[in-house]
């Protein structure tokens, strides 16, 4: 992953393959944002009327190409588009500033070296900028890498270095900033990587076994159920969903505790590492994606990985619930009952509602540890996309102070996110003649029916928000911003911006 420094140089001594300036978006033209000044003196003053010759207009995403001046001994200068400009006196948004250096990282891929003049006044924008680097450099080679080359994304490496400019290295809180975005960003992009496997090599068990060997190398405490522990511990929706593969479910659990938390907060993420549909098969042109089906549970990894990391001050356990769902003879059909890990029982009516059967079982799991929040992540529903679109997640909760928590939180971390509602007039849709209740229900509001659904698998007083990722789980349109096409890693940073609000003592 590209490596940070931060750097005091001056701009035209550095020896680097690039030099990243911002451009806003003036009301008359291009504007040459702060940390551009030396590449702006170099020009004589008249930086902004050359970006204006070449177009540039300083619109969010943009990149424009300059040599560098005489006596710079990087050849090239990458202006990118930080959009408006801020109010006079305020600095530019920290969200502006990483999709900014997300575009300029991507960019550059195949360089060796840049160094990044954006705009930083404060430790934040420092986080942000790295952040952005690192996000935006990311790129998924495995498979492309042909057993020789693994350099080959495309015939060009991600950006390998980055240095920032007007980061102070010996600043206590840029040094931690630097260090926090490291650490959450390389989870994050480990998480993107999980989704991009393909799911013929990431099967529940495979899952398994990478989450023991980083649990073990961050001091994590790991435990595995497979089918066997799962069965003689009563796991139906887990076990239900996982009987049409070959390959076995598990149930990871994760514990990372502090000796000086004061708080539990539990994630639970689905992983369901192909959603086929089971019996009730996807058709053809809903499936293609369907390996992106345990990006909640990548992200629930990344996201206590990121919590060991930064030593964060709270307990955090992660519940892995891992199953491909196919069909097959021994497959779950529509009309079977599974008698669930709380006791309660479900008539499965469509078995491509399969993602709140597992999270149910892990619901329940984790409500038995009493902890003082739990989290669920999950691509959950394509209704919710069809409300949202592909960018937002959806945050459901059963209780609106917390769910306005997680809401806040994904805002300030740069992750779109919106409130839904849970109405419970949509309850009885899924009464069930034989079970306590069905797996699917009014087709009108579906996310908000399979919120309701999982809800009834939350312990009896336990705080509790739900998150719908379907839509912004997988980018299958190109790169935009620090995001890069296939797996997002949607979610992860509000989950660490929660372990980080809760060990403050800040959960609402
Ligand atoms: N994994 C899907 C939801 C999904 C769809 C995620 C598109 C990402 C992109 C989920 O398991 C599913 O199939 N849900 C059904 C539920 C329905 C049968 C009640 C859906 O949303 O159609
Ligand atoms: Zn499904
Ligand atoms: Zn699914």
């Amino acid at each position: 992953m590209t490596a940070l420094t931060l750097s005091t140089a001056a701009a035209p001594g550095l020896r680097a393959d690039a030099i990243v300036i911002g451009v806003a978006k003036g009301a008359k033209g291009p504007v040459a944002a702060p940390g551009a000044e030396a590449v702006d003196k170099a020009y004589d003053g008249r930086l902004a009327g050359v970006l204006d010759t070449l177009g540039a207009t300083g619109a969010e995403g943009e990149v424009t190409k300059l040599p560098a001046p005489a006596g710079f001994k990087a050849p090239l200068v990458l202006a990118v588009g930080l959009g408006g400009e801020p109010e006079k006196d305020a600095s530019y948004d920290a969200e502006a500033l990483r999709k900014a250096a997300g575009v300029a990282a991507r960019t550059l891929a195949g360089s060796k070296k840049a160094a990044f003049a954006l705009p930083l006044t404060d430790a934040a924008d420092v986080g942000a900028v790295a952040e952005g680097v690192v996000l935006g450099a990311y790129s998924f080679d495995t498979y492309k890498a042909n057993g020789k080359d693994a350099k080959a994304k495309n015939g060009k490496a991600p950006l390998a270095e980055a240095a920032l400019l007007g980061g102070k290295p010996r600043d206590a809180a840029h040094k931690a900033a630097l260090a926090r975005a490291t650490a959450v960003t390389e989870e994050l992009n480990r998480a993107r990587d999980l989704v991009n496997m393909p799911p013929n090599d990431l099967n529940p068990e495979a899952f398994a076994a990478i989450a023991q060997t980083a649990a073990k190398e961050h001091g994590i405490k790991v435990q595995v159920l497979d089918e066997k522990a799962l069965a003689k511990g009563g796991y139906g929706g887990i076990l239900g969903v996982g009987s049409g593969s070959a390959s076995a479910p598990r149930l990871v659990k994760l514990s990372y505790t502090s000796s000086k938390a004061q708080k539990h907060l539990a994630f639970v993420g689905k992983g369901i590492t192909y959603d086929s549909g089971g019996i009730s098969l996807k058709p053809a042109g809903h499936n293609e994606t369907m390996k992106c089906d345990m990006s909640g549970a990548a992200a629930v990894f990344a996201a206590v990985v990121a919590a060991a990391r930064l030593g964060l001050e709270v307990n955090v356990t992660g519940w892995l619930a891992l199953a491909e769902n196919m069909p097959s003879g021994s497959a779950t059909r529509p009309g079977d009952v599974l008698r669930m890990y709380s006791g309660k029982t479900v008539e499965v009516l469509n078995t491509d509602a399969e993602g709140r059967l597992v999270l149910a079982d892990a619901l329940w799991a984790a409500s038995e540890e009493k902890p003082d929040a739990i989290v669920d992540v999950a691509t959950l529903t394509g209704a919710m996309m069809l409300a949202l679109g592909n960018r937002t997640f959806g945050v459901m909760a059963n209780d609106d102070a917390f769910r306005s928590t997680v809401f806040e939180a994904a805002e300030e971390v740069g992750e779109p996110a919106w409130p839904m509602p849970l109405p419970e007039h949509l309850r009885k849709g899924m009464d069930s003649p034989v079970a306590d209740i069905a797996n699917m229900g009014e087709r009108m509001g579906g996310g908000l029916v399979a919120g309701l659904f999982l809800k009834e698998f939350v312990g009896e007083g336990i705080t509790w928000a739900h998150l719908d990722i379907a839509g912004p789980a997988f980018n299958e349109g190109g790169p935009f911003g620090y995001t890069p096409k296939g797996g997002t890693g949607t979610a992860v940073r509000t989950l660490v911006r929660l372990a980080e609000l809760t060990a403050a003592g800040d959960l609402g």
